[in-house]
């Protein structure tokens, strides 16, 4: 089995690991232009942006040659998923395969100007019973999509048509790094887009930030601060490390 992921604060690759088999950041696939994926089993866990699948994510998809008997796809979600099942569900991978299995999975929250690091919980009974659900389902290759409400439908529709997480300058003008700073290059190797810069001794960033918020969840001097933060707390999984998220 092969799961790909895309994780800025670790919950979708505790997911993948909780899934198991070869797992590989889609950032890593997207920086070596591996867009050939062949395996019995192969699957995609990433985050729930602005109600939608993040277009990054949607690109690799498309872009992307999978070859396998059983596709399935795990979205992580903070508060509210909007229709991102259905959505997922329209997209097929560049040999016109579409998912056999899409779920979505409530988890911590790590969206720095929406809510307050401090007050995201760890694991709940709940949440491990979902994903014991959900790694039973992926065992016996059941074939299921997510059903959506129509109110999740309305909301993701009018999202994607205002997309707020582009690529681009996204929330690099909106933070500032303070003099905690050691230039240890941290954020650097954990930015998806290779979008940070050491110069001296202090990070610069490009034009091709996706507002994930890697770089100031993670920073070990806590420096890095955006303008709109709902307090000073970090948030990253508790089952995961700093190093293993690592972009090589
Ligand atoms: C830019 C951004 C946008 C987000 N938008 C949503 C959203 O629309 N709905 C939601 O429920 N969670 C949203 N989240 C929260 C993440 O989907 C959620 O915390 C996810 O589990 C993070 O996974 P990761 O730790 O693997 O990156 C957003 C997070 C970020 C950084
Ligand atoms: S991770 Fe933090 S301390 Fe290290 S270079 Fe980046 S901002 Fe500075
Ligand atoms: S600069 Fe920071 S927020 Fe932007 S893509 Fe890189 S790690 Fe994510």
């Amino acid at each position: 089995m092969t799961v790909l992921y895309f994780s800025s604060t670790g919950n979708c690759l505790y997911i993948a690991k909780r899934i198991g088999g070869k797992l590989f950041p889609i950032a890593e696939c997207i920086h070596e232009e591996n867009f050939d994926i062949e395996d019995t089993e192969v699957g995609i866990v990433f985050p729930v942006y602005g109600l939608c699948v993040p277009p990054f994510i949607v690109d690799f998809i498309e872009k992307t040659s999978i070859q396998t008997s059983y596709l399935f796809a795990v979205a992580t979600y903070g508060f509210f998923p909007g229709a991102v099942c259905g959505q997922l569900s329209e997209i097929k991978t560049k040999n016109d395969r579409s998912f056999d299995y899409i779920n979505r999975l409530k988890m911590a929250e790590n969206c720095i100007t929406f809510s307050d690091m401090a007050k995201q919980k760890g694991d709940s009974k709940k949440q491990q019973s979902q994903i014991d659900e959900l790694l039973a389902d992926i065992t016996e290759h059941k074939k299921f999509i997510r059903e959506d409400s129509p109110f999740k439908k309305l909301m993701t529709k009018n999202h994607i048509k205002n997309y707020e997480f582009e690529t681009g300058v996204g929330i690099t003008d909106m933070i500032s790094v303070s003099a905690d700073c050691r230039g240890c290059g941290t954020c650097a190797s954990l930015c998806p887009m290779k979008n940070i810069s050491i110069s001296d001794g202090k990070p610069v960033f490009g034009n091709t930030c996706i507002s994930c918020g890697a770089c100031l969840q993670n920073c070990p001097r806590n420096a890095i601060h955006h303008k709109k933060e709902k307090s000073s707390a970090r948030y990253r999984n508790p089952h995961i490390s700093l190093e293993e998220l690592k972009i090589s």
